[in-house]
């Protein structure tokens, strides 16, 4: 029996640059993730904005108020380093940006109409996701360190948020469980369809 034939170099290097199997690319799209958190923070920005329609001039909320004027400035700074991160490395926005622009406004317009504590639930509940969010992106972004340093910095913002809207009673809002996962269920969502459209 013949003994089996040496590859060339031709065939070892073809072989090496073989294309992953569709759903394993061996390098994460960092074009994606941009995009989807340049959306996220936009969300982001957007829900505070709805929350601040409602709650600004509102006597007895000017405690909410301070706070999530705080959490939405810190929102614009996000928003801006993804602005200019889409611009830098070229990243296609997402095409949902009138969504996110209407469904965030209305998400923190309706959940402040039911007072302060719901709008608190609401803060608990995005930032929950984008602390996971976040979470998972670190993990592939071994070779990108200027993005993950972004991206680790964003999400010490937001975890703070989210302990900020719980000391402020995220959780005593009446049926705030249910609300918390119907929003959390939303936000997965978004972040599925930014993450391609
Ligand atoms: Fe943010
Ligand atoms: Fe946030």
């Amino acid at each position: 029996m013949a003994a089996p034939r040496q590859k060339t170099k031709t065939e070892r290097t073809a072989r090496g640059k073989r294309p992953a199997a569709p759903g394993l690319s061996a390098k994460p799209d960092v074009a994606s993730m941009i995009r989807v958190d340049h959306a996220g923070e936009y969300g982001a920005v957007r829900i505070y904005e709805g929350q601040l329609a409602v709650l600004s001039g509102r006597p007895g909320s000017e405690r909410a108020v301070a706070a999530i004027k705080r959490m939405s400035d810190q929102e614009q700074r996000h928003l801006a380093k993804f602005d200019a991160l889409v611009n830098e490395r070229r990243v296609r926005p997402t095409a949902l940006e009138p969504v996110w622009r209407l469904a965030g406004f209305t998400l923190g317009a309706v959940t402040a109409l039911l007072g302060e504590k719901a709008a608190m639930t609401c803060t608990a509940a995005v930032e929950e996701v984008i602390d996971e969010h976040y979470a998972s992106q670190l993990d592939h972004l071994r070779h990108d360190p200027a993005l993950r340093e972004t991206i680790e910095d964003f999400r010490k913002d937001e975890i703070a948020h989210r302990n900020e809207a719980l000391a402020h009673g995220a959780a005593d809002a009446p049926g705030s469980r249910m609300m918390s996962e119907a929003i959390k269920a939303g936000c997965r969502l978004a972040i599925k369809l930014s993450e391609r459209i």
